[in-house]
Order: C-alpha cells, then sequence, then structure tokens
C-alpha cells in the first residue's frame, strides 16, 4: 500500500503566503537581517539539499550513512512489537533510511513507514519511488506532507503499535536552545514509553573542516535559492547576482553560521509586504545556523527535555551521533 496524504498548511512548501510573509517582514525588520532555514526549503531547495548531501565534504551526510549501514542491526533490535511504525520526521528524499527499510524487509519485520516532510515534492516522490522499487512486498507506506507534529498526531492516536521515530540529518543543530527545548517538548508528548528516537547530532571537530562543507557551490546555491523563494511567492524582486554565501564557525555561538552578504548598496521591494528593504554594501543577512554539540552538551539536551539516551551509534571518525532516545520515566 502506497499513498500520500496532504496535512494542513504549516511551514515550508505548506506556508500559506501570509506565513511566509509575515516570517519574511519578521526576520528582515531586525537589527542584523535574519530568516529561519525553514524558508528554503520547498521543492527545489530540498532537490538541491539533496545534491549536497552527496558531497563527499559534506561530512553530515556521509557520515550518517555509515552509521545507518553499520549499525542496521542494531536499530533493528529496537523493536520488540510485532507490528511497528517507522515515523520519518522531515524525510527529504529518505536515502537513507531505505538502506534501514531494506534490511526490515529482509528480515521479514512488518512495519509501517511514514515519512514526514513539509515539502510536498519530496513526499510524492519518495512515496513513488518506494512504491517503483517494491512493487511486489508487503511494504505499506503513508507520506504526509505537512508539519511534523501534524503527521505525528495522526500516526501516534493509535497506542497499540511500537513507533521508532527517526530524526536524521542534522535538523536538531540547526535550532537555537528555545526551539530544540519546545520541539523536544512537543516529541515527548507524542511518544509512548515503548517508542524510541533515532536523532541525528553532529558533533563539534576541527573548524577547517567545517568550513570545507559549509562552503561549495551547492551550498551557495541552495542559500541562495531562498531569494529565488522570496521572489516567486512573495513577489519581492532580489537580484541574486548581488549577494554572496559564505558560512564559518563562530567559537562563541558554538554554530556554524550561513551568510547572504550584500554585494552592493541596494534596496529590494516585496510586493506582499508593500515595503522596501535596504541592504548596504557587505551587510549580512543570516540564512542558516548549525550548532555543533560535544557529546556531553547533547546527553545534557536529552536529559533537560526529559528524555535518557540509551545508546549512541557512531562512525568510525566520531563527527557523527546517531542517538537513540526514550522518554524518562
Ligand atoms: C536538513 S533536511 C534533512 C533531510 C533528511 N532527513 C536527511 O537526513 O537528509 C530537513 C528536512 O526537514 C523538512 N522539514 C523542515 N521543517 C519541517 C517541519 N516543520 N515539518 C516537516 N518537515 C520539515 C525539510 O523539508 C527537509 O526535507
Amino acid at each position: 500500500m502506497f499513498e500520500t496524504k496532504i496535512l494542513k498548511p504549516g511551514q515550508g512548501s505548506h506556508a500559506t503566503r501570509e506565513q511566509l510573509a509575515s516570517t519574511v517582514d519578521e526576520g528582515l525588520t531586525l537589527k542584523k537581517k535574519c530568516l529561519p532555514s525553514w524558508l528554503i526549503f520547498d521543492n527545489t531547495g530540498s532537490e538541491i539539499f539533496k545534491k549536497i548531501t552527496e558531497l563527499a565534504e559534506y561530512l553530515p551526510a556521509a557520515c550518517e550513512f555509515e552509521i545507518i549501514r553499520n549499525h542496521k542491526d542494531d536499530i533493528a533490535k529496537l523493536i520488540n512489537i510485532d507490528t511497528f511504525n517507522l515515523i520519518e520526521l522531515g524525510s527529504g528524499d529518505g536515502c537513507k533510511t531505505r538502506i534501514l527499510i531494506e534490511h526490515f524487509l529482509n528480515k521479514k519485520l512488518n512495519f509501517h513507514y511514514f515519512p514526514i516532510d513539509i515539502s510536498n515534492g519530496a513526499v510524492t516522490n519518495l512515496v513513488r519511488s518506494l512504491e517503483n522499487d517494491h512493487p511486489d512486498t508487503s511494504l505499506k507506506v503513508t507520506g504526509l506532507a505537512g508539519d511534523y507534529f501534524e503527521g505525528l498526531k495522526a500516526i501516534t492516536q493509535d497506542d497499540s503499535k511500537q513507533n521508532l521515530v527517526l530524526f536524521l540529518g542534522v535538523t536538531l543543530n540547526n535550532m537555537n536552545s528555545e526551539s530544540a527545548k519546545s520541539f523536544l517538548t512537543s516529541l515527548r508528548e507524542s511518544l509512548g514509553p515503548k517508542d524510541y528516537l533515532l536523532t541525528g547530532f553532529d558533533l563539534m571537530k576541527n573548524p577547517k573542516l567545517l568550513y570545507s562543507a559549509y562552503n561549495n557551490v551547492l551550498f551557495e546555491e541552495f542559500n541562495l535559492h531562498l531569494l529565488d523563494r522570496l521572489n516567486q511567492e512573495l513577489g519581492a524582486n532580489f537580484n541574486k547576482k548581488y549577494f554572496v554565501q559564505q558560512g564559518q564557525y563562530n567559537p562563541i555561538t558554538r554554530a556554524v553560521e550561513s551568510y547572504l552578504y550584500s554585494t552592493r548598496d541596494q534596496t529590494v521591494h516585496i510586493k506582499a509586504l508593500n515595503k522596501d528593504f535596504h541592504y548596504r554594501a557587505w551587510e549580512a543577512m543570516q540564512t542558516e545556523q548549525s550548532f555543533k554539540f560535544t557529546l556531553d552538551e547533547m546527553e545534557s539536551l536529552a536529559a533537560e527535555n526529559g528524555f535518557e539516551v540509551v545508546e549512541h551509534l557512531f562512525d568510525s571518525r566520531k563527527y557523527f551521533v546517531d542517538s537513540v532516545w526514550r522518554v524518562a520515566h
């Protein structure tokens, strides 16, 4: 069974024009202009991000692929109920999860896969490609296009099944402590005592390695795509030619911060807001942040938000960890 359901509007490609407009207005009126990275993730943004994850220098993806490949059996061992839900928050193209799906199918496990993503295109493509690859299996897939928690609400109402929730990639790294707290609180409230969360964290490493991961042609294209989206959806008149991207590790905030720099003095009009925004030459607008964790910081984050760490799954260089958590009792 393969199906896709569209949930209520939320963020990303599902945001209503009003939600987009008010987020952009808020971010561009700040003294230091700053827009949230979810704005980049419409269908095209998700496609560019998929290409980034295939770059050798983008270590988070390379390391997490290695973890999933090497620890798929450890992950399967978390399942102790006959039928379970494999729920993926922000599935994107589901590339890493496909390794687990193959493994679970080979082990004849009985599960229902629910990829949830605000990118409608990403969910639809993922469901379609799983259907093509597995036409004659017992695999059940319900793609949910919408916000994480709208999706979770739709699935976890039936608490008879065990849920293995995947939150792969670096999305928790991208959240500031307030957003991470609110995300983890909502997640904890959606999970039962037999459920597990497998969540990815990019760990602190040599800043030179961090630099090359966040400074390449594709990363620049990804960040600049934000301007395309504002032009298309809000009638803005950004000219991408007059912006460049750079990411750097900031030891004070302990995050890699990505900025679009205006290469000249310019004024941009946004029709949907009926407003002009001025950029001074070389003014920076932040478009992304990725906090880098030590293991201790990550374990404190779990404890402070009502989770207990069950185990850590590392890549061979310990650059990244997929950590298995459950709700603390
Ligand atoms: C950094 S990508 C990670 C993709 C994939 N999990 C991976 O590891 O490559 C984050 C994904 O989360 C999705 N996303 C971001 N905010 C979301 C939200 N509030 N609800 C659902 N999906 C969201 C984006 O569309 C994107 O596909």
